[in-house]
């Protein structure tokens, strides 16, 4: 387990784990943290958008959706306090984390 710490907005706001990037993103449902490469092709979903409903992330490179409950559901554990969020990631304690910027999405910013 690897535990990190790193900023909700502004420049530090990505933790990246083994070239995989990790945003806060905010929901109707709830604050969680997200993996912001898409499953399908590794497209950005931090530049993800809601359907009209807000139950699902639309994808901007192909459009599929990925539910808001199911990111919940199968989430990071994470807790923020005030301007910064720390979650514990299920890998080595001897993965490298790096904190970079990764422009957010209005909707997932709030
Ligand atoms: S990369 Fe996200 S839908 Fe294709």
């Amino acid at each position: 387990m690897l535990v990190v710490t790193w900023e909700t907005d502004g420049f530090n706001n990505c933790v990246v784990l083994d070239g995989k990037p990790y945003v806060y993103a905010r929901s109707e449902a709830g604050e969680f943290v997200l993996h912001a490469r898409c499953s399908h092709r590794g497209g950005p979903l931090h530049l993800a958008t809601f359907c009209p409903d807000s139950t699902r992330l639309v994808c901007p490179w192909h459009s599929r959706a990925t539910s808001v409950t199911k990111a919940l559901r199968a989430g990071i554990p994470a807790v923020r306090r005030g301007d910064r969020v720390t979650a514990v990631f299920d890998v080595p304690a001897t993965v490298t984390a790096e904190v970079e910027y990764r422009p957010m999405s209005p909707d997932l910013a709030s």
